[in-house]
């Protein structure tokens, strides 16, 4: 029975920017509107979906990097958006960050020891003897010579940087890493050895991702599950060979379909997702989709339809679901 290590429950976030003396006046964007889903120990839960729709917004709001508007994270047992920081902060080690560029996540004035010592200080690992064979053996973890951690972030290569922002968030063995597009910024034989490594280390550390990636390639082949979300909604969530492969949502179809990819042996209707999402300022009514759906029908414009489970255990968000297939 799978262990249940996150519940996010109807979570909200909303930004404002501008004033009422601006040009434009203030403008809201509900980045996320009543996020509900599960992570389970030891899982890669995938996060896709088009640019803005929210991915990275939810990925900060599950570590309180930013602080919701509503709604809960029960990481452990403890809901983190209410918890008072000094609480927060021993969880903290227990849930970490991938980023897409190494290099804007680490200080290029500092050595690659240095960087990854940093979160073993905060959390008082131990002393400096223990730092340091904490620091050799995080190396061998990510693969690299022990003599990485003398130089400095912009004398290695963008594959070595990622090895070394993995190091970090492994450092004080967390249970959860939420990982922003680690791969994206690499070229594609270099993301496949990150991906790898991610897989390696998952396996050896029974380590939780939530990985969050445009590229569906790379989602199809390191996630368990897989959500797919669509102005600051998730409109399907399930295993990775249901929802990548035998689409229930038309979003997500069209998703899959909008990815060039060669099919072995024979054709396949393109359907080209329409015009670009609408603004998350001003999502339409009833169903989001379906100013961009194939497949609307009167209802889909006045009623928003609810994520409901299905008996292949995946949850759709649509009043028409597609017929999933045969794999
Ligand atoms: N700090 C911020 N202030 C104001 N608006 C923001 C902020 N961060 C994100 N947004 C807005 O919230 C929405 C969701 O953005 P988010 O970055 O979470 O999307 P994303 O799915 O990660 O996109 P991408 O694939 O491009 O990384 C977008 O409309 C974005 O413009
Ligand atoms: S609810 Fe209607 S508009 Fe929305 S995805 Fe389903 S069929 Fe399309
Ligand atoms: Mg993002």
């Amino acid at each position: 029975m799978a262990e249940l290590l996150m519940e996010v429950r109807d979570l909200t976030k909303t930004f404002t920017s501008g004033s009422r003396f601006s040009r434009g006046g203030v403008r809201r964007v509900q980045a996320l509107s009543n996020v509900s889903f599960e992570v389970f120990t030891g899982e890669t839960l995938g996060l896709v979906g088009e640019s803005g729709c929210g991915k990275s917004t939810l990925g900060r709001c599950l570590l309180r990097l930013y602080q919701p508007d509503s709604g809960q994270v029960i990481f452990k047992g403890h809901d983190i958006t209410r918890l008072p920081e000094a609480r927060l902060r021993p969880l903290r080690a227990d849930m970490q960050m991938v980023f897409q560029d190494p290099y804007a996540s680490l200080n290029p004035r500092r050595r690659l020891g240095d960087l990854i010592a940093e979160p073993l200080r905060v959390h008082k690992f131990g002393d400096r003897a223990a730092i340091e064979a904490r620091l050799l053996a995080l190396m061998g973890l990510v693969g690299l010579a022990p003599d990485y951690l003398s130089r400095y972030p912009h004398e290695i290569s963008g594959g070595q940087r990622q090895r070394i922002g993995i190091a970090r968030a492994i450092a004080l063995s967390p249970a959860l890493i939420i990982a922003d597009e680690p791969v994206s910024a690499l070229d594609v034989s270099i993301q496949a050895q990150i991906v790898n490594l991610l897989s390696d280390l998952q396996a050896a550390l029974r380590l939780t991702y939530v990985f969050i990636a445009h590229d569906l390639s790379v989602v199809r082949q390191i996630a368990d599950r897989c959500a797919v979300m669509y102005l600051g909604q998730i409109v399907e969530i399930g295993a990775t060979d249901l929802v990548l492969h035998r689409p229930a949502h038309p979003y997500t179809a069209a998703l899959i379909s909008a990815v060039p990819e060669p099919v072995p042996g024979g054709h396949r209707t393109r359907q080209i997702l329409q015009g670009e999402p609408p603004s998350p300022a001003k999502p339409p009514s009833g169903c989001r989709f379906h100013t961009r759906c194939p497949g609307a029908q009167a209802v889909c414009a006045e009623t928003m339809p609810v994520l409901r489970a299905g008996a292949d255990g995946r949850a759709v968000a649509c009043h028409f679901p597609l017929a999933a297939g045969p794999a």
